[in-house]
């Protein structure tokens, strides 16, 4: 269990996840090994009440969520939800709270090994970029249950992978391996599973060394396009990169390469 020393508001103990953070990377492991990452409702919270901490924490510029080897998280918590009614969920909005990981400014790498199922690919899925190792399973098992995907499954997954292969894996339950989550674009890179940390911090560094408010302008620009029309996404693309004029680090990044030499951002 590890606590988090907030300078202002309250402290929580984590019991589901372990935070870290160095070098400008802050890395997110999801720690309920006895269910497989499950995510539960606690699980939920911690990681949006670190999300909300590493959205004013101006040293950190990316993110990393990750799992374990043998499971990244097999979904929402079954035990959790097996009894829930209609009511309940009327007036707790079961799943909103979830979204919360995909309004997060930054960029999150989603690093996935093993089992990426229901909520667990939905997680991944609200990611911006997912790197798997080659014992990663994606799959929308809800139907098995007898329900539906709830966290963007029958969303997001048709945006990455179409409507027929999202059909396919929403109404069979069926799973798919890393290399045909490759196939599709669900992720971007494949690795052996003895890789996988190290690709991730690798991806992770690089991104860390671009300038914090252009990483945000970009992320932002790119998920416009699921909500808008092309053209309404160009004028937001112009507007967003014209804006980038009034920062000092898009002046550093053109005048170093002009001068042939690396550009020392400043965030600002
Ligand atoms: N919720 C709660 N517990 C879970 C779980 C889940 N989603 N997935 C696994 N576990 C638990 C198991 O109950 C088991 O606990 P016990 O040891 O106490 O029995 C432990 O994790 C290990 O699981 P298995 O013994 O089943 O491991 P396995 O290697 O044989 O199988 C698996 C792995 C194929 C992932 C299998 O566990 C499985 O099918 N899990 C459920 C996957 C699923 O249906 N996910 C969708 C959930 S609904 C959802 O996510 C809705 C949404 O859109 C938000």
């Amino acid at each position: 269990m590890s606590k988090i020393d907030r300078t202002r508001g309250s402290i929580m103990e984590l019991e589901n996840i372990i935070f870290k953070k160095a070098n400008k990377i802050a890395t997110i492991t999801l720690n309920r090994p006895k269910f497989l990452n499950a995510l539960c409702d606690q699980l939920i919270k911690e990681i949006n009440y670190i999300l909300d901490l590493l959205s004013k924490d101006d040293e950190v510029h990316v993110v990393i969520l990750k799992g374990s080897h043998k499971a990244f998280a097999a979904g929402a918590d079954i035990n959790e939800m097996k009894d829930l009614k209609l009511i309940s969920h009327i007036k707790k909005d079961f799943i909103k709270p979830w979204e919360e990981i995909s309004k997060f400014k930054k960029p999150i790498i989603a690093s996935v090994a093993g089992y990426a199922l229901g909520g667990g690919c939905e997680i991944a899925m609200m990611c911006d970029v997912i790197i798997a190792a080659d014992n990663a399973k994606f799959g929308q098992p809800e139907i098995n249950l007898g329900t539906i995907p709830a966290a963007g499954g029958t969303q997001r997954l048709v945006k990455s992978v179409g409507k027929s292969k999202a059909m396919e894996l929403v109404l069979s339950g069926s799973t798919i391996s890393a290399e045909e989550a490759l196939n599709y674009g669900l992720v971007s890179k494949v690795v052996p599973i003895e890789d996988l940390d190290n690709t991730t911090i690798n991806l992770a560094e690089n991104i860390a060394n671009k300038s914090l408010p252009i990483l945000i302008l970009a992320k932002e620009a790119i998920l416009r396009s699921f909500e808008s029309t092309l053209s309404e996404g160009m004028i937001n693309e112009r507007r967003l990169f014209q804006s980038t004029f009034e920062l000092e680090d898009r002046k550093e990044g053109m005048m170093a390469f002009i001068e042939k030499r690396s550009p020392k951002f400043k965030n600002n």
